[in-house]
């Protein structure tokens, strides 16, 4: 069994150990530059804590488990275009430092790189691997769709936000615990019960996101303060303000999110200041506890003594104290 400090530093020797940096150097560079300088590498190090939870080859699963933080990475390249985002990891991002052609040009790049990562382990797992990594992948860019429609949508249903980033986030953290549990040689209903953990913490993963995107400090991390806020994205955070507050603030509220003239500084002091009246962050708060319930269900379902679920237990009960 290992420790979350064994695996941490296997997922970290992998990539260190992968060149990125290739030719033409426009191409590969902007995969080096993301690939090579952090970021939490959650997806991964997941997929080898499922693998080894079923006493599984975990040096098995070291490159499906890199397929998963790039697939990841190539996702991010992608999302900062769309989301116009000029910070990530305290960077400037691929598409703010090089362009746009050449983000999304690395990004697919990276995308391929996946699926050749992907083939990187015992032949007869890879059908399966590869069929869970699809659906999750297309399910990804079905989320990141949603958020972008919901940006100009007058209204979203507090369920409607919730499958979308069931959908942009919380499957790809499924998958990485599916796959490592493929990887296992886990039965199927203990497969199925770590994808089940996996919406359930990723659910949480991203409330907390959207959280540390306004509340957060922005030198830890690592994105711009308030950015959900300057592009009218529809968080639970607005959607249950929305709710919480009085008529007043609540025509404030949309008007702020219609008016595309206002300065962005100014928008964001606005809406924060009508969030923080409605006390909606503890709202956010016992959202995500209760999905951390749900996820400690799933977990609990799952035939394995007690004792090899902690490192999984811990690294949960650490996103939900993260800054970054
Ligand atoms: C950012 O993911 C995108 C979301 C799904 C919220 P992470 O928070 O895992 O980003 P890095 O890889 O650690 O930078
Ligand atoms: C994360 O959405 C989903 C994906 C990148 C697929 P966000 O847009 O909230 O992610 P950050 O905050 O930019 O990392
Ligand atoms: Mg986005
Ligand atoms: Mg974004
Ligand atoms: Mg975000």
């Amino acid at each position: 069994m290992f420790s979350l400090q064994d695996l941490q530093e296997k997922v970290n020797q992998l990539i260190s150990n992968q060149e990125f940096k290739r030719k033409p150097q426009r191409l590969y560079d902007p995969i080096a530059y993301t690939m090579n300088h952090g970021g939490k590498r959650l997806r991964p190090l997941l997929t080898l804590m499922a693998c080894d939870l079923f006493d599984g080859d975990v040096e098995k699963a070291l490159y499906p488990a890199l397929a998963l933080e790039v697939f990841h990475n190539f996702t991010l390249v992608h999302d900062d275009i769309m989301d116009k985002a000029p910070l990530r990891r305290g960077r400037e991002t691929v598409f703010k430092k090089w362009d746009s052609n050449i983000a999304i040009l690395s990004g697919d790049t990276m995308f391929a790189l996946a699926y050749q990562y992907a083939l990187r382990t015992d032949y007869q797992l890879v059908p399966k691997i590869l069929e869970v990594f699809s659906k999750a992948a297309i399910e990804v860019c079905e989320g990141q769709q949603l958020d972008m429609d919901f940006e100009s949508m007058p209204t979203v249903k507090i369920e409607e936000y919730l499958d979308m980033i069931r959908l942009k986030t919380a499957v790809l953290i499924a998958v990485s615990l599916q796959i490592g549990a493929i990887v296992g040689n886990a039965c199927e209903k203990d497969i199925e019960a770590m994808y089940n953990f996996g919406i359930q913490i990723g659910m949480a993963f991203q409330l907390k996101d959207d959280l540390l995107d306004l509340y957060g400090e922005q030198e830890q991390f690592g994105k711009i303060t308030g950015g959900d806020i300057a592009s009218n994205k529809k968080t639970y955070l607005f959607l249950k303000a929305l709710e919480l507050c009085d008529s007043e603030e609540r025509v404030v509220l949309n008007d702020l999110y219609n008016d595309s003239s206002i300065e962005s500084d100014i928008k964001i002091g606005k809406v924060k200041s009508i969030f923080d009246k409605t006390g909606v962050q503890a709202t956010v708060e016992l959202l995500m506890q209760d999905y951390y319930n749900k996820a400690i269900n799933c977990l609990e379902s799952i035939d394995v003594v007690k004792e090899r679920k902690s490192v999984l237990l811990d690294l949960s009960d650490s996103l939900f104290s993260r800054n970054y």
